[in-house]
């Protein structure tokens, strides 16, 4: 039987080079499978961004002309510029709102970590994660600029791959789904890795 090791590498890595959490690397290789384009000087939104390793990692690739907004259902210690955060629910539209307002020009990716809390049953906790996934794509799909990257934790069930064929893969030119090292042996969570956002075309009333 797997077993769980609380202080892994990954945790003392984390440590030693001051990121707030291990899953910092799970991001980081994702993103060197990914390579999403126009990061450098550009903007990041983080959904679901406690305590904040994805932010810390992602504000170094954005550098300190670009912008990273983080939100969370919980209070994120401040980090510095050029990371912006704030407490709310994802999927409320004032929130969402306030994500546009915070990079009018669009974001170059956007990333979604967001895990519900689990129950043990696995029906229950794969529904809601996949509920939480398509609120991030829905946010993805309004504040993407052309040609951005989606990448989003989910708990794997039976229904991952109909999302990911119906909802998921016509509105970017790649979608990939990525184990990261850094997964924790016996975890049910993939990401889905998606780059080439297209634009839906407006359709004439
Ligand atoms: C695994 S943690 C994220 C860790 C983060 N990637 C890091 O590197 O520090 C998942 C987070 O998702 C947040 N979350 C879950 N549902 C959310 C929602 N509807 N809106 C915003 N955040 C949410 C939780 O509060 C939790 O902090």
């Amino acid at each position: 039987m797997a077993h769980y090791q609380p202080k892994d590498r990954f945790y003392r890595k984390a440590k030693r080079e001051g990121l707030r959490a291990r899953s910092a690397f799970k991001l980081e290789e994702l993103l060197d499978r990914a390579r999403p384009r126009g990061l450098a000087g550009g903007a990041a939104l983080d959904l679901g961004a406690a305590p904040g390793g994805w932010l810390q990692l992602l504000a170094r690739l954005v550098g300190p002309k670009g912008k990273v907004v983080g939100v969370d259902l919980v209070d994120i210690a401040p980090l510095p510029a050029p990371v912006t955060t704030f407490r709310g629910d994802a999927r409320e539209p004032a929130v969402q709102a306030r994500l546009r307002a915070e990079a009018p020009a669009g974001y170059a990716l956007v990333t979604s970590d967001m895990a519900p809390k689990t129950t043990g049953i696995h029906g229950v906790d794969c529904a809601r994660s996949l509920e939480l996934v398509r609120a991030a794509l829905e946010i993805a799909g309004t504040l993407l600029q052309p040609g951005g990257a989606f990448f989003a934790k989910i708990f794997m069930g039976p229904d991952v791959g109909p999302f990911v064929q119906r909802e998921l893969t016509p509105r970017f030119e790649r979608v990939k789904q990525v184990r990261p090292e850094a997964t924790r042996e016996g975890s049910r969570e993939i990401y889905l890795v998606a780059t080439g956002f297209r634009q839906p075309t407006a359709t004439r009333a």
